[in-house]
């Protein structure tokens, strides 16, 4: 084995990745930088400096990623309506590839021999790490601690913080957190109490959406703008897409909307179950299907939905950076070429609902489908020989089965 010169760490400044730190620096002796991406988290990411410079790191990275997050990753998913088993946003598994894209990006500049993450053997987010960098840099290695240490557990952990004087953060209530991870599209939580699908997730669980019970009794009304598929105005007023999520993010906090208490299938094979809170995602899927269900030809919609399970399955299990996630995406932008006008919503009490669309490039006709006298010219027998046509092999195989 050759020896590893220096490391670069996906480091967040909790817990994990701080010991993670330590390790690497004892383990391989070598330099270790470590990068803090902004993904907009909602925490201060000075501690992380703070933490690091302590540890002596000389090179700190903390780069603003947000702008990036949601213009070239969430963006481009939303254009699919995108969702893994039919119900996560994918909030978690989105923002893997680009962490890892900024890591290479990283270790190539300083010259390092390889990349460190702070994912278990567990999950899945080591896979999408791992399987972004070999499609990017192959020549850079992966150290994963988690596969590598004899630490084997969240309690082994925390004797080896402590033998190592490393802070341990607890939450609000002065215990262990939960496994969180959270970026602007998302706020996922797992482990502890959540491990027991049967029982039911505490309140203190939730971070960023109010109980819809305690959401206001008065509805709120929002318009989005979309341009070629993707948001570009909150009512009337363009913003960058992160500023957009933020905005829509803090809406539909307010109002409860974007909870999610899902057991999923892990890549790695196992059932898991976790809490979602993705308020800004899951107003601008239905805000996206909006503008799609007047712009969109029948056709082309109904091919994007048989797609879109695989395209969500990709991201899930880490292919984003492969030829055929790729290959979809091409289908699905070129799909989006219309894809403009405004959506209005309803936020109440944990719903957005759609509750009006508009789009100067709309395929939808009052006069072809009104139920008055139109001046479209529409044969009603037409109507005839097509349902009698349709109908030829049914009533060939009703006369068969004499039915
Ligand atoms: N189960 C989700 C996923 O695979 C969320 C993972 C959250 N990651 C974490 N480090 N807690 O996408």
């Amino acid at each position: 084995m050759t020896k590893i010169e220096k490391i670069v760490l996906s480091y967040s400044g909790g817990l994990d990745t701080s010991i993670i730190l330590k390790w690497l620096q004892e383990t391989y002796g070598c330099e270790v930088v470590t990068f803090t991406a902004d993904l907009g988290q909602g925490e201060e990411l000075e501690p992380a400096r703070a933490k690091a410079e302590m540890s002596g790191v000389k090179d700190i990275r903390i780069v603003d990623l947000r702008e990036e997050f949601v213009r070239d990753f969430v963006f481009p998913m939303l254009r699919a309506n995108a969702l893994y088993e039919g119900q996560y946003l994918l909030g978690s598994s989105i923002a893997r590839p680009l962490i890892a894209k900024h890591l290479v990006g990283i270790a190539r500049e300083v010259d390092a021999d390889a990349v460190a993450h702070g994912a278990t053997g567990k999950g899945n987010d080591q896979i999408r790490f791992e399987l972004a960098v070999n499609a990017l840099d192959p020549s850079i290695r992966v150290i994963v601690p988690w596969r590598q240490w004899t630490i084997r557990s969240r309690m082994q952990l925390l004797e080896y913080a402590e033998k190592h004087r490393i802070l341990v953060p607890s939450d609000k209530r002065g215990e262990a957190p939960f496994s969180i991870d959270a970026n602007l599209l998302h706020t996922s939580t797992e482990g502890k109490i959540l491990e027991n699908p049967a029982e039911v997730a505490p309140d203190h669980v939730y971070q960023r959406t109010v109980d819809p019970i305690d959401a206001p009794d008065a509805p709120e009304i929002i318009t989005i703008g979309f341009e070629r598929g993707d948001p570009i105005s909150v009512n009337g007023k363009a913003v960058t897409p992160a500023a957009l999520l933020t905005k829509l993010n803090g809406l539909g906090g307010r109002h409860g909307v974007g909870r999610l208490d899902l057991v999923e299938n892990r890549f790695i094979g196992m059932k898991s179950r976790g809490i979602y809170e993705t308020p800004g995602g899951t107003i601008l899927l239905a805000a996206h299907r909006g503008i799609e269900s007047i712009t969109l030809d029948r056709a082309a919609a109904h091919l994007k939905d048989e797609i879109m399970p695989r395209y969500a399955e990709l991201i899930y299990n880490g292919f984003w950076f492969a030829p055929e996630r790729e290959m979809l995406q091409a289908l699905i932008d070129h799909s989006q070429a219309f894809v403009s006008g405004e959506v209005t919503l309803r936020l109440y009490k944990g719903s957005a609902s759609v509750i009006s669309r508009a789009s100067p490039c709309s395929l939808y006709s009052a006069d072809l489908v009104t139920f008055e006298e139109s001046a479209i010219a529409f044969d009603h027998h037409d109507a005839e020989g097509f349902i009698r046509l349709n109908g030829l092999r049914l009533r060939s195989l009703a006369a068969r089965n004499g039915r």
